[in-house]
């Protein structure tokens, strides 16, 4: 028996575009899942949506149908002190990472409850459990309420059957990272804090969602694995 199979089931990545959430829509679909990608930018094969859009999350879950799993992957950063931030890129950050991901989570439940389960991972960060190695604090506090949200919503979706967890990666080279990783002088700091010496891949992250998707993690609720190469263990 591979318990690592979603024949049969519907997946639901938000932020499917590029990046983590691309790379796992296509491990899903790798594993046997059905996936509907939604993304805020109009790219081939993904509904559109702001999933700090209400009423456009609501559109996107409609037009996704059934949901089993859902990868709440989509995620904004505003890489500024709290001197340099304005109100309004922290509200964007907090919307989208925190309402954003709630609005989804809220959706496929409803779905998953007509369905008798399912299961939903959250993209927390290392930066959720530590206030980082660069001045960050928008990102820092959205990601720490990912993984407070995924405890929470875990108790109160335990009853339905549905798992809600998180994974929490370090640095991985994606668009949403390219601006630090262009700095020599940022990479060397970001690898002073990887003791495996190793960023992981996009790929690297998406193994991890698809064990806590799948039913290899059945008895597994309210956690959120690190996937940092040892950055937490320090
Ligand atoms: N890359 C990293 O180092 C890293 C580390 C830890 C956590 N994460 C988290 O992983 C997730 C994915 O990160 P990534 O590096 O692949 O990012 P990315 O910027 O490469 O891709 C994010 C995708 O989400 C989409 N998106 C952004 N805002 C959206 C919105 N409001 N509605 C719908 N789609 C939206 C973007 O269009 C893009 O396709 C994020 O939640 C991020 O915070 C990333």
């Amino acid at each position: 028996m591979n318990l690592l199979d979603l024949k049969g089931k519907t997946a639901v990545v938000t932020g499917a575009a590029k990046g983590i959430g691309k790379a796992t829509a296509a491990l899903l679909e790798q594993a046997g899942a059905t996936v509907a990608r939604i993304d805020i930018e109009d790219a081939p094969g993904c509904i559109r949506a702001d999933v700090a859009d209400e009423a456009a999350v609501e559109r996107a879950f409609a037009q996704a149908g059934g949901v089993d799993i859902l990868v709440n992957n989509a995620g904004v950063a505003v890489r500024k002190t709290a001197f340099d931030i304005s109100a309004d890129e922290w509200d964007r950050v907090i919307d989208v990472n925190v309402r954003g991901s709630f609005l989804c989570a809220r959706a496929a439940a409803r779905s998953m409850k007509s369905r008798g389960g399912g299961a939903i991972v959250n993209l927390a960060s290392i930066m959720g459990f530590s206030g980082g190695i660069f001045p960050n604090p928008a990102y820092q506090t959205s990601k720490g309420a990912v993984v407070n949200m995924t405890r929470a919503l875990a108790l109160e979706f335990a009853p339905l059957a549905i798992r809600v967890n998180a994974v929490a990666p370090t640095f991985v080279r994606t668009p949403l990272t390219a601006p630090l990783f262009s700095s020599p002088e940022i990479l060397k700091k970001v690898m002073e804090h990887n003791p495996l010496g190793v960023l992981p891949e996009t790929d690297d992250i998406a193994a991890a969602i698809l064990f806590l998707a799948s039913p290899a993690a059945r008895c597994i609720t309210g956690v959120t694995l690190p996937v940092d190469s040892g950055y937490l263990a320090r």
